[in-house]
């Protein structure tokens, strides 16, 4: 135990080294040309796994002369499409696709292409696109115990947004300005765990937020006293998640919720991932479920909003969540209204101003279409299989469970060894997450898994990759290399320019 203890720390000074050495070296022509060499080489390999239809389908630099048929529009798109599902149509996936069954997402299809055209935005013409918000608003607002809220004269309230980004966003942006109005606040902080979504990340940047990481303890949940000792007079909201995407452990909302009670500040959920799937389980009565599930929506007074994704566990198709609000009062400080525009009187709830009217529609029909039941049902068939995968990963040697998590399970090898077998995996067709700091992979359980013995073949699949890596210590392997360096990689900024040049890789034709 100490062995490891020492060599941690001999790792991380040799990292610090490193960091200084490239720090000063980047600034040597010779070393920087050399630098750019090798991540050339790094994403000429990106690339071509990128952009696999060069040559193969034809690319459009500029519009075609005369239209193309539709018939052949239709078979471009078909292809790529069919050659696209074999990605994850096995199910040998992570989180990704939720639901998964051609008859569901044929009849969210069918919905979005009778609506295809209306638009919230213009709400006297698609009366319809409000009803369907209202009521996707009032069933997830249901969900996360609305009536409790009630209970102490509030009233919950929301909006779909585009996604769970979108909902993070949005909640940040009203709490800068609310606390920006209410108390003065011009240097505004928020408190998130570290595991939090990258999401508040961008709010921090976006908005000119001051981000305060606080630590998780030994099961990746929040440590409350780092986030006591990081409150000050100028933080506008604390946040807890339920569940974090990296390792899926639920932070120890009520009492985050009192704290922020305690200290009149606002407090958000991040339930993006759980917020279709926590309350069903709960539900479903397992002490061993229950355990591992506090309460995180509006049964606590400190909880002024929650993140809710349709998109997710809702079933709906992609591009809807739902941010939700304890009272009509915070959400004012979302709305965004122009009054002396020549285009006329201009409000708009949240950040785009025409919105796919029908991705309100898939939604709403979503949820009616699945109803208590069908999200009862899911849950515990989702977490029959999450059993499976967590007591088979539990059982193979070298590999240890981080925390302790319901359905979205992240492992480890306790090193950078873990990525040489998400990429045995990989070749075995699965497809799964890498995480970092610490080094970890997880694969987050939705119905997918729940057919054809999928959570056993995971299980074996994966104890062959670890024996294969674990008697293999000299196959290093092809990607897992470059994961691990980009994951400890002493030198952040470098990391974030080659993020630069994938994003920009994105876009090339
Ligand atoms: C906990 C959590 N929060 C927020 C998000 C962001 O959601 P989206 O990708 O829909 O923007 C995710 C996505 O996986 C998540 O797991």
């Amino acid at each position: 135990m100490r062995d490891r203890e020492e060599n941690k720390m001999i790792h991380r000074l040799k990292n610090k080294i490193l960091g200084i050495f490239i720090k000063t070296a980047k600034k040597i022509p010779a070393v920087k040309n050399k630098m750019n060499q090798e991540y050339a080489g790094i994403m000429a390999d990106m690339e071509k796994s990128l952009k696999p239809y060069r040559g193969k389908v034809e690319t459009f630099s500029s519009l075609p002369t005369k239209g193309l048929s539709e018939e052949l529009i239709l078979s471009l798109i078909e292809g790529m499409n069919k050659n696209e599902e074999k990605n994850w149509k096995n199910g040998k996936i992570s989180g990704a696709v939720y639901h998964g069954d051609k008859k569901h997402i044929d009849f969210l299809n069918n919905v979005y292409s009778i609506v295809s055209q209306v638009n919230p935005l213009h709400a006297d013409i698609w009366p319809s696109a409000s009803k369907y918000e209202a009521e996707i608003i009032a069933m997830t607002g249901n969900m996360m115990h609305s009536a409790e809220a009630e209970k102490t004269g509030d009233l919950v309230c929301g909006s779909v947004t585009s996604g769970g980004t979108e909902s993070i966003l949005l909640a940040m942006k009203t709490y800068r300005d609310m606390a920006r109005e209410k108390r003065g606040i011009h240097k505004p902080e928020i408190i998130a765990p570290v595991t939090a979504h990258a999401a508040f990340d961008k709010a921090s940047q976006y908005f000119n937020i001051r981000l305060r990481k606080a630590r998780v303890d030994g099961y990746f949940r929040v440590d409350l006293s780092h986030v006591k000792s990081l409150i000050n007079k100028n933080t506008i909201a604390l946040v807890g998640s339920a569940p974090s995407f990296p390792h899926g452990m639920v932070d120890d909302i009520p009492a985050l919720s009192d704290l922020a009670y305690l200290h009149g500040i606002p407090f958000h959920t991040d339930a993006c991932l759980g917020g279709f799937l926590l309350p069903w389980v709960e539900k479903l009565g397992v002490a061993e479920y229950n355990n591992r599930i506090p309460v995180f929506d509006f049964r606590l007074r400190g909880v002024t909003s929650l993140s809710v994704d349709t998109h997710k566990y809702g079933f709906a198709a992609k591009g809807t969540s739902v941010v939700l609000y304890r009272n009509p009062q915070i959400r004012r400080y979302q709305f965004f209204k122009v009054t002396d525009w020549p285009g006329g009187l201009y409000y708009s709830p949240t950040f785009a101003g025409s919105r796919p009217g029908a991705l309100l529609a898939t939604a709403w029909a979503s949820l009616i279409k699945t109803g208590a039941s069908g999200y009862m049902d899911s849950a515990r068939k989702i977490m029959k299989a999450a059993d499976i995968i967590r007591e088979g990963i539990r059982n193979i040697p070298g590999l240890e469970i981080m925390g302790d998590p319901l359905w979205n399970i992240a492992f480890t090898t306790g090193d950078h060894t873990v990525y040489r077998i998400m990429e045995a995996m990989n070749q075995k067709g699965w497809s799964l997450n890498g995480l970092h700091q610490p080094p970890g992979v997880h694969i987050c359980a939705t119905l997918v898994h729940t057919r054809k013995n999928l959570a056993v073949q995971f299980v074996e699949d994966l104890k062959e990759a670890a024996t294969y890596v674990r008697e293999h210590p000299e196959d290093k392997g092809h990607s897992a290399p470059v994961y691990g360096m980009a994951a400890s990689f002493p030198d952040r900024e470098t990391v974030g320019d080659l993020l630069d040049v994938y994003m920009d890789t994105l876009y090339k034709l």
